[in-house]
C-alpha cells in the first residue's frame, strides 16, 4: 500500500491535468477563442443602437406599423388600480427597425424581432424578449435579449443571453432608456449593448 502512494498521487496529477486541458478545450468552439472581460467597465464589444416601435393604431398606419397587439389588455384588472388602465395582460409582437442614430431614417443596423407583454396591474411595465437580427455590411448574425423592462426606471438592464454568426456565443448586458414617446403608438429606446463574452476566430 505504501508503495502505491506516489503513483496514486501521480495519477491524481495526470487526472487533474487532463481535466484542466479538457476545461481549456471546452472554451474553444469551432476554432474560436473566448475573450472574456473580467472588468465590468471593459466589455469586449460595445454598441449603441436605437429601437423604434411603431404600434398598429387600428386605422391607416399599416404601411408604417411594425408592431401589433395580439391580445387585448385584461380590462378589469388593467383598470383595477388606475382608472386609465395599465394594459395589464396585453401581448405585443414586433418586427421593429433598429438604427444607428436616433432618427428613424438613419442607417438601419438590425431588426428586433420578438414580443413584450404588460405584466403589472399598478403601472406600465413589461417583460420583453427579442432577437436582434443583423444583416448588414458590418455584421451578420443574431443577439438574443430578454428580461424585465422596469419602465419606471430611467435605465433598465436586459440580459444578452446568446448569439450566433458574428456574435457567436456572446453574452452581456443591454442598458435601455426610453429616448422618445409619441402618444400610444410610437416609442424609441436607446440600447447600449455591452458584451462581456466574445468569441474570436
Ligand atoms: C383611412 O383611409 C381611408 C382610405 O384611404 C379613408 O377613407 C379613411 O377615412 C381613413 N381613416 C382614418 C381614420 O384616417
Ligand atoms: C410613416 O412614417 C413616416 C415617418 O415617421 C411619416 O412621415 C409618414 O407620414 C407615416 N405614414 C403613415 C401612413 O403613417
Ligand atoms: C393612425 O395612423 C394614421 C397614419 O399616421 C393616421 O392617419 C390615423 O389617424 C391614426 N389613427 C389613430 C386612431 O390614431
Ligand atoms: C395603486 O398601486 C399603488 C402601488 O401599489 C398604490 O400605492 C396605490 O395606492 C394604488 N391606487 C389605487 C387607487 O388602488
Ligand atoms: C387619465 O385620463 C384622463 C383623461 O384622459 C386624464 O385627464 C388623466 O390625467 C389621466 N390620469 C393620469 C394619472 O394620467
Ligand atoms: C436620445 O438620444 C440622444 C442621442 O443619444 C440623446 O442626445 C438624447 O438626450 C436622448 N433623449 C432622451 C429623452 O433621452
Amino acid at each position: 500500500m505504501q508503495a502505491l502512494k506516489p503513483s496514486s498521487s501521480k495519477l491524481t496529477l495526470i487526472v487533474a491535468s487532463v481535466v484542466f486541458l479538457l476545461g481549456l478545450a471546452g472554451v474553444a468552439h469551432g476554432g474560436r477563442r473566448l475573450i472574456s472581460s473580467h472588468d465590468d467597465n471593459k466589455p469586449c464589444k460595445k454598441m449603441t443602437v436605437y429601437y423604434h416601435d411603431i404600434l398598429y393604431n387600428g386605422s391607416n398606419n399599416t404601411a408604417n406599423a411594425t408592431s401589433a397587439a395580439v391580445t387585448k389588455p385584461s380590462a378589469a384588472l388593467s383598470r383595477s388600480n388606475w382608472s386609465n388602465g395599465t394594459f395589464f395582460g396585453m401581448l405585443v409582437v414586433f418586427d421593429d427597425l433598429v438604427t444607428e442614430e436616433q432618427a428613424l431614417t438613419s442607417e438601419p443596423v438590425a431588426r428586433a424581432q420578438g414580443f413584450y407583454l404588460y405584466d403589472k396591474k399598478e403601472a406600465y411595465n413589461v417583460w420583453i424578449a427579442f432577437t436582434l437580427v443583423f444583416d448588414s455590411k458590418a455584421y451578420k448574425g443574431t443577439l438574443n435579449l430578454m428580461g424585465a423592462d422596469l419602465m419606471a426606471e430611467e435605465t433598465r438592464d436586459l440580459s444578452v443571453v446568446g448569439g450566433t454568426g458574428d456574435f457567436f456565443m456572446s453574452r452581456g448586458v443591454a442598458t435601455l432608456s426610453t429616448n422618445a414617446t409619441e402618444g400610444y403608438f410610437y416609442f424609441r429606446l436607446k440600447m447600449d449593448i455591452k458584451l462581456y463574452e466574445c468569441y474570436v476566430a
